[in-house]
């Protein structure tokens, strides 16, 4: 009878109190031979147990449950617990108290793995940044220690080691600034300050303050065939000239000498451009392509490279677009090219 079922409090005291009133009513009924009396001795056994049994199962076992009820929630009881401990509690069934306090464990638990990931977010943050900071450090203080030990009177170096020194300070200035934006960015300052502008237009002028990397390396770059007819999209548009700069940046650096950067522009359904930054550059391997859009992360071949860049460009460029709430994407196919994708708003 008690076995497939879970019994809320008040249906337990009920089920026991007739169970038992029952009981004596009957042999009464048996012994003393008097129809009245059991009948009136059963109802009155039944409310007398039932308030009995309803009082120790509350004080007993629900006095207990109430307490965990207060230890999940984690606070003192407010007007409103009080009145749900009182009057919902003792309806809920043993199984539903346990469902409560399983999703309460699974919350926790959810919680817990949240915090062990931000500390490993956190560690590795640090451990990359250090590495980062010291590379450049270590080795202006190589040429600064070279030519302090005499290579300053030599004519044919010294200009040639501070040119490098600069080099590598020039690294670290970007990757402050870099730290910078992306620091200001994660803690949430980020206010867009959102209009409407010519995509195209952007993109054009991107191309004109490139222009001497895109010459360096003899880039043939254009707008699409097919995408000239202007876009007006809503946006803020020096952040977006900020992700353009970077993908049209890593396309010059990871695409080869006399490569072509393409810009795409697509108007897609529920008023949304899809903007599209292609190079038939060095293309990026399946497992760094799901990566890529990690703090500080680069390919090998693009730390052995020395290409500089912070590895930071990306995700900067992930933040911006998703404070936007539009996405970020990547094709890439070895040895063929790599084509950057995001989505923003149309013109309101
Ligand atoms: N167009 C591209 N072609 C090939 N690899 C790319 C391209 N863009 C980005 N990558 C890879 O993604 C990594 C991360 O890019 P990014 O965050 O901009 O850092 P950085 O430009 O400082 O190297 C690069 O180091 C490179 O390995
Ligand atoms: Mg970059």
């Amino acid at each position: 009878m008690f076995s497939n079922k879970n019994y809320s409090p008040r249906q337990l005291a009920t089920i026991c109190s007739f169970i038992i009133s029952l009981a004596v009513g009957i042999l009464l009924f048996f012994f003393v031979r008097n129809k009245w009396i059991a009948v009136f001795s059963f109802v009155l056994l039944f409310i007398g147990c039932y308030f009995l049994i309803s009082y120790a199962i509350d004080s007993f076992v629900y006095r207990q449950i109430k307490l965990i009820y207060k230890i999940i929630s984690q606070t003192k009881a407010s007007k409103k617990e009080e009145f749900y401990y009182k009057n919902f509690l003792p309806q809920k069934r043993i199984d539903e108290v346990t469902e409560d306090v399983e999703k309460w464990a699974a919350q926790s638990k959810k919680e817990i793995e949240i915090l062990q990931q931000n500390e490993k977010f956190r560690k590795e943050f640090l451990q990359n940044l250090s590495h980062e900071l010291k590379t450049p450090i270590f080795s202006i203080q190589g040429y600064v220690d070279t030519l302090l030990n005499g290579a300053l009177h030599n004519s044919e170096v010294n200009i040639k080691f501070l040119q490098s020194a600069e080099r590598n300070i020039d690294r670290l200035v970007n990757l402050l600034d870099d730290l910078d934006e992306i620091s200001k960015l994660e803690s949430g300052e980020l206010k867009l300050n959102n209009k409407n502008f010519i995509i195209q237009d952007l993109v054009k002028d991107v191309f004109e303050s490139l222009y001497i990397k895109l010459k360096e390396k003899e880039i043939n770059y254009h707008i699409k065939k097919g995408c000239e007819q202007p876009l007006m999209v809503y946006a803020d548009k020096e952040k977006i000239r900020q992700v353009i700069i970077n993908l049209v940046d890593n396309a010059i650096k990871y695409g080869k000498q006399n490569g072509i950067i393409e810009a795409g522009f697509y108007k897609l359904e529920d008023k949304k451009v899809l903007v599209e930054v292609t190079d038939d550059g060095s293309g990026i391997a399946e497992e760094h392509r799901l990566r890529i859009f990690e703090r500080f992360y680069r390919t090998d071949h693009a730390r052995s490279r020395k290409v500089g860049g912070s590895g930071l460009g990306l995700a900067i460029c992930k933040h911006i677009i998703e404070a936007h709430e539009e996405k970020i994407q990547v094709r890439s196919t070895i040895d063929v090219g790599t084509t950057f994708n995001f989505s923003l708003t149309s013109a309101k």
